[in-house]
């Protein structure tokens, strides 16, 4: 019993709350649109889903199609936009002059009153005419300002171009910023006297830039064009941010998506949805985190988080994010780069070790070795066979000071042993080369290795790992190298020479 009075009380509590909270367009009875113009809060079509009477928008069904009209008035709302510009586009009436031969025939001046809401600056201020003063006079703050120009068209027709509103059959102002009301006024210097075949009214009206482009039919016929399109800024209330927010009852832009932001040339503030995040800025926590994942901006996985952020990550085994911008990407080719000087790099080396050991068995290498062998190992005088590094080192990588003969054979360089001993290597030119030969050269390198004798140059051994083998002779201090070893009897007995 005690808890059915407790529930009824809590129900009557909220119910008072609930009737105490102003309009916030949440009932599901309003109207979400009028035609195709959307109706969105702080825009509603009656009380209790408008913010307040400036924001209302009357739905007007009466011809069968629904039309927007601004407020209560006869403007009709051809757009709206409340989340990412706070604008309005309305049509408004085009202001004339006209004359017959005996003088003004009908004179239309237009006004827009739209209270706290401001003339953009995207507009212009346009008047069309041959005999034309146009005056377009607003009320900013709490003056009166009023600006204007003027439209002749000369003697000479021709002068007139399309698109062009610099003066010559129509001209153009810019609007001043903040102006909140305005009224349109139009004058002839001579009543389109001698004109009045071609250009018999002048017109005037604000339209939003680019939404008008000068044709020179325009200034004798005009009719068609009724109304143009007019850009209207609006803001909640006249306070800025800061102010508005410390009536946290009334202050619009609540919710952890949401922002404040003033500043437009008029008063009043404008809520926003922050970045990341999508809905109703004016609608209490509407602004909800937009799911960037769904939109598929990474390519692998996507992580959405709370804050209206989004993180891209790699697969397991590769690092950086991988956001479509392509910083992970970056990482990507970096290390796809780097794998690949290292394969290349590996090949090389493999190659170079693959090519050594084809020369060596090209030049007879295992022959010799088999030779060496089957000789017991006994002799000290045996040919020993040097690798490509021991007689890079010990010429200090075939360096010119070393050369001690030249000629169309080859080279000779001096050379120093690891073991001290100095020696001359000789290196040939490319040659061809049978089997038979290489059988014959070895042959000779072993028996050349064993002889010691003092007319004779005694070899030391040879190496096998370049494509034409490096022969080791034993230095020879005095005499030439050369004549010790291209002495004409021992010529053939050295290939390549
Ligand atoms: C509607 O127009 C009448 C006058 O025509 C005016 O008195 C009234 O305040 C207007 N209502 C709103 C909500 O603007
Ligand atoms: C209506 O306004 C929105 C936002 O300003 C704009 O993107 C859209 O092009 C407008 N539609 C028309 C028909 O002008
Ligand atoms: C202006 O001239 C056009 C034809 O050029 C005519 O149809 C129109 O009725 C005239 N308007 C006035 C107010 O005389
Ligand atoms: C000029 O317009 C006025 C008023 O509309 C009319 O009374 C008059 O007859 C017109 N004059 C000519 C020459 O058409
Ligand atoms: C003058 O304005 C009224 C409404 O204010 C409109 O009904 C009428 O057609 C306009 N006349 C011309 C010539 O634009
Ligand atoms: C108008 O100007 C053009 C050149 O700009 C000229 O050829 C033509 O004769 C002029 N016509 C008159 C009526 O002055
Ligand atoms: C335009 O508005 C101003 C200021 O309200 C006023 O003084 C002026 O008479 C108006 N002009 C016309 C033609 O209504
Ligand atoms: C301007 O464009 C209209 C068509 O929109 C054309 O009929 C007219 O002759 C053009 N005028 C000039 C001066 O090019
Ligand atoms: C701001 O608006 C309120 C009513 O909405 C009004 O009472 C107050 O005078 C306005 N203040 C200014 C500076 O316009
Ligand atoms: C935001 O407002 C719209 C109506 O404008 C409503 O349909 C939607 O459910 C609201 N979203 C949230 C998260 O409150």
């Amino acid at each position: 019993m005690q808890l059915r009075i407790l529930l009824l009380a809590a129900a009557v509590v909220v119910a008072a709350m609930a009737s105490l909270k102003p309009a916030t367009g949440q009932d599901s009875s309003c109207e979400t649109s009028c035609g195709d113009v959307p109706i969105e809060f702080p825009f509603g079509s009656r009380e209790g889903c408008y913010h307040t009477p400036d924001f209302l928008v009357t739905c007007d069904r009466s011809s069968g199609q629904p039309v927007p009209l601004f407020r209560n008035s006869t403007i009709v709302i051809t757009n709206m936009s409340t989340t990412h510009e706070s604008e309005m586009e309305i049509k408004t009436f085009v202001a004339t002059d006209c004359y017959n031969s005996t003088g003004r025939t009908e004179r239309n001046i237009t006004f827009l009153r739209s209270s706290n809401f401001r003339i953009s600056t995207k507009n212009v201020f346009v008047a069309i005419g041959c005999d034309t003063r146009a005056r377009i006079g607003g009320r900013r703050g709490m003056e009166f300002d009023s600006t204007g120009c003027i439209s002749t068209c000369g003697s000479n027709m021709s002068s007139i171009t399309n698109g062009s509103c610099s003066g010559v059959g129509c001209c153009q102002v810019a609007i001043p910023e903040g102006m909140r009301f305005f009224n349109i006024t139009l004058s002839s210097y001579s009543n389109h006297k001698n004109i009045l075949e071609f250009n018999n009214c002048s017109y005037g009206f604000v339209v939003a830039q680019g939404k008008y482009t000068f044709s020179t039919n325009d200034l004798h016929d005009f009719g068609s064009v009724e109304k143009m399109p007019l850009l209207l800024d609006w803001a909640i209330g006249n306070e800025t941010c800061e102010i508005a927010r410390k009536d946290t009852h009334k202050f619009l832009c609540k919710g952890k998506g949401q922002y404040c932001v003033d500043g437009y040339g008029g008063p009043g503030y404008r809520c926003r949805c922050r970045p990341g995040y999508a809905g109703n800025p004016y609608r209490e926590n509407n602004c909800t985190n937009i799911n960037e994942c769904e939109l598929s901006v990474c390519q692998h996985d996507c992580i959405n988080d709370d804050d209206g952020g989004y993180e891209c990550r790699c697969p397991k085994g590769y690092s950086g994010g991988d956001k479509k911008d392509g910083t992970g990407t970056l990482a990507a080719a970096i290390f796809l780069l780097i794998f690949i000087a290292w394969l290349y790099l590996g090949l090389k080396k493999r190659k170079l070790i693959l090519l050594k050991e084809k020369f060596f068995r090209q030049n007879g290498g295992i022959m010799l070795q088999q030779r060496i062998s089957g000789e017991g190992g006994s002799h000290h005088d045996q040919a020993k066979v040097f690798t490509i590094e021991e007689l890079k080192r010990a010429t200090n990588n075939y360096d010119e000071t070393r050369i001690i003969g030249k000629g169309g054979y080859g080279t000779v360089y001096k050379g120093v042993l690891f073991d001290k001993r100095t020696v001359a290597i000789k290196k040939s030119k490319l040659v061809d080369q049978t089997q038979s030969q290489i059988e014959q050269f070895i042959n000779e390198v072993v028996i050349l290795s064993q002889i010691n004798h003092r007319n004779v140059v005694k070899l030391v051994g040879c190496c096998l790992e370049t494509e034409v083998p490096l022969l080791v002779y034993e230095f020879i201090s005095n005499g030439t190298l050369y004549d010790h070893i291209h002495n004409e009897s021992r010529r053939d007995t050295l290939p390549g020479s």
